[in-house]
């Protein structure tokens, strides 16, 4: 990373520390006008995140992947969402011709035959219309919280993203799931009914399963594979390659 780089994130990260989550989204779509952006994937988090937006009138440009294999729930609270505070998330679509070719090659369901298919599968629909939907952005807001991932337990809420040249900002990074429930309840934000089957993190309908009480927050994702890649692309670690 730079040096301005890291001065301005340091900076930053600084500035917005204490605030809560409308403060500090406020303070950023001032620095940076018509250049944050926001992906909700529609779990508990994102919708909490979108109704601090939504309900604050904030400026903020939010975004869906529709990777075209989403659960039937999140299409629901998508429409539910866009209803409630009147609304249109905008979507993102991976391109038709990679994704048929990779179809035709491989068959609909290649993801559970090898984590290459899987990876490649996750790039079609997710990494690259990402990249499509961050161009031209200088923040980007996500719903990470540390308590999903060991990957995610070293985050700063406020990061430099090399792979995207961009910064992301975390705000519920250290919030509980407890906390999380609470002001979604509290508020009465639409959410994914999933959450109340056992879904903790809510990606795609065939790689999501339900977590069964004491097993690992991200055990329900990719569960046929080893641990250690259970991430699709879209969070890259500073230090992956
Ligand atoms: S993933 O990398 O494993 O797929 P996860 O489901 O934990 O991500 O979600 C973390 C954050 O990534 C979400 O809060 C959201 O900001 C973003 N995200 C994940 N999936 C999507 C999606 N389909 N569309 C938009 N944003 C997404
Ligand atoms: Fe494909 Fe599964 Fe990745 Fe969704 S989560 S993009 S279906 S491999």
């Amino acid at each position: 990373m730079s040096a301005t780089k890291q001065n301005i994130t340091s900076n930053l990260l600084h500035q917005i520390s204490g605030l809560n989550i409308a403060a500090a989204i406020d303070l950023l779509t001032k620095q940076f006008p018509q250049q944050v952006t926001f992906s909700t994937s529609f779990s508990y988090e994102d919708q909490l995140i979108t109704h601090e937006i939504l309900n604050n009138n904030q400026p903020v440009k939010i975004f869906t992947l529709d990777t075209g294999r989403l659960f039937a729930e999140t299409y629901s609270v998508w429409s539910s969402t866009n209803a409630k505070y009147n609304t249109s998330v905008k979507a993102y679509y991976p391109q038709a011709e990679p994704l048929q070719d990779f179809i035709v090659a491989n068959g609909p369901n290649a993801f559970y035959e090898s984590v290459e298919n899987r990876k490649q599968c996750c790039f079609i629909r997710k990494v690259e219309p990402i990249k499509r939907a961050l161009a031209g952005n200088a923040v980007w807001i996500t719903g990470l919280r540390a308590e999903h991932s060991p990957n995610r337990h070293d985050l700063p809420v406020l990061e430099w993203d090399e792979s995207n040249n961009i910064i992301k900002y975390h705000p519920l990074l250290h919030w509980t799931t407890e906390e999380v429930v609470k002001h979604i309840r509290e508020n009465q934000i639409p959410y994914n009914p999933l959450h109340d089957k056992g879904f903790i993190s809510i990606g795609c309908a065939p790689c999501t399963r339900a977590v069964k009480p004491g097993e690992d927050f991200r055990a329900g994702r990719w569960w046929w594979e080893d641990a250690s890649k259970k991430e699709c692309g879209l969070h890259v670690a500073p230090s992956a390659p």
